[in-house]
């Protein structure tokens, strides 16, 4: 979910905005760059505004793979957000891009940009033989936080390492707020959500196009997210899966709707007891760093960590030594009729400061929020290799090979 929710809210904010977000098209929040990589609950904030909740991303390179198209991934800020290259036009104009399931336009910022797009790449029409200005209308991004993108939409060439996608439907931006500004790193947002979640009109999503006209062999696009202690790298994959970055079967979910790739949690298990009394609606969001569940969830989870605490500042911080330890103490994710097994230790992040007495603090990679809305973000997806299938409105899940 990078998208562009990228405010502080109050709690109270937060709350107003969840409803609106389960019924409305969403968008991503960035995270603002200059905000150290933490999930304090300022930041968790900024994620959720997103759904009307919101937040981050990532960088990359280009490589090919068997059958479809291939990008490297790069964490950026310590695995707040993965990020890869692309280029649009011809020639080709590159970009940094955060390739976000939870919002569904693609955007770059334009030449009409001034310093509201800081030092980020603008594409340039007047370069491009490919440019059609017969898609020029007034776009705009809202995000539930107040942070926004505007500018036209265009045609143009998409290049996605060894493929392209003519005349794609993009968002030229004109002028953003702060929060996307701030992000060294990223250039624009590449949304691979449900088009219903698009503002700039598409009727399909690019991977579903790039399959109908044959460039790809499956309407499917695959994440690997690398762990930042193990270099950070990561893939995306177009119309293929790699399983050079798997273990064993893939499982599926259903999506119960077709905006977010909204799933069905069934439960969490805790020690091997379900902690949910009901199914909670769940997102799995590329663009968001953390996992983001409810209070009560939170606590329980993190009571099977020694030292673990909250603050209303830093969030909850987990010993930095836990991270470390060799236990093969799991918490369990159950989606629709699946169990998906995080060790307890993939939920340390980066540093804290100021430690807690002479223990080091990390981050930790689950946040509270008062949401109805869980968000499974990187913290979940750098576990399991992911497949996002647009075809079968489904999402495959098995466990992550570096
Ligand atoms: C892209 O590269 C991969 C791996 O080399 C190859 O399998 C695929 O056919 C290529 N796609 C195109 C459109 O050239
Ligand atoms: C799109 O139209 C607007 C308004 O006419 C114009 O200012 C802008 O330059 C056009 N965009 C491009 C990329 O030509
Ligand atoms: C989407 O479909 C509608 C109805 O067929 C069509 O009028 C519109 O031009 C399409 N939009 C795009 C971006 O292709
Ligand atoms: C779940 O149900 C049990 C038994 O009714 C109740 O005690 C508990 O508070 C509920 N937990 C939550 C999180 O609602």
């Amino acid at each position: 979910m990078v998208n562009s929710f990228g405010l502080f809210l109050s709690s109270a904010l937060v709350l107003c905005l969840l409803k609106p977000v389960l019924t409305e098209p969403l968008n991503v929040g960035l995270e603002s760059t200059q905000s150290r990589p933490m999930n304090t609950p300022e930041r968790v904030k900024r994620a959720l505004a997103k759904y009307n909740i919101n937040d981050e991303k990532i960088n990359a390179r280009v490589r090919s793979a068997g059958g479809g198209a291939s990008i490297e991934l790069s964490s950026a800020y310590v695995d707040i957000e993965y990020l890869g290259y692309i280029h649009i036009g011809t020639p080709p104009q590159k970009f940094n891009m955060d390739f976000d399931t939870g919002s569904s336009d693609i955007w770059i910022p334009s030449m009409a940009c001034g310093n509201s797009c800081g030092s980020h790449r603008r594409y340039d029409s007047t370069l491009s033989s490919t440019y059609e200005s017969g898609a020029n209308k007034t776009w705009a991004l809202h995000y539930g936080d107040g942070s926004s993108v505007i500018g036209n939409t265009a045609r143009d060439t998409v290049h996605l390492g060894n493929i392209s996608q003519p005349g794609q439907l993009i968002g030229l931006v004109s002028k953003e707020t702060a929060q996307f500004a701030t992000d060294r790193f990223l250039d624009g947002i590449f949304g691979l959500g449900f088009p219903p979640l698009a503002f700039t009109g598409i009727n399909n999503s690019i991977v579903e196009d790039l399959h109908w006209s044959g460039t790809i062999p499956a309407p499917i696009v695959s994440f690997h997210l690398g762990h930042y202690r193990d270099g950070g790298k990561g893939e995306i994959l177009f119309g293929d899966m790699n399983a050079d970055h798997f273990e064993g079967e893939l499982k599926y979910v259903p999506v119960t709707i077709k905006k977010y790739w909204q799933v069905d949690l069934t439960n969490v298990m805790v020690d091997g007891n379900p902690i949910l009394n009901k199914t909670l609606p769940a997102i799995v969001d590329t663009g968001t760093t953390l996992i983001i569940v409810p209070a009560y969830i939170a606590k329980e989870i993190h009571a099977k960590i020694p030292g673990a605490e909250y603050s209303p500042m830093y969030g909850w911080r987990i010993p930095c030594s836990f991270g470390e330890q060799t236990t093969e103490e799991t918490i369990i994710f159950q989606l629709g009729q699946e169990e998906f097994p995080i060790p307890l230790r993939d939920f340390v992040r980066a540093k804290t400061s100021p430690s807690s007495g002479d223990v080091q603090m990390c981050y930790s990679g689950i946040a509270q929020a008062n949401t109805p809305l869980i968000i499974l973000g990187d913290t979940f997806l750098r576990s399991f290799y992911s497949v996002f299938d647009f075809g079968n409105a489904r999402i495959g899940l098995a466990r992550s090979k570096a």
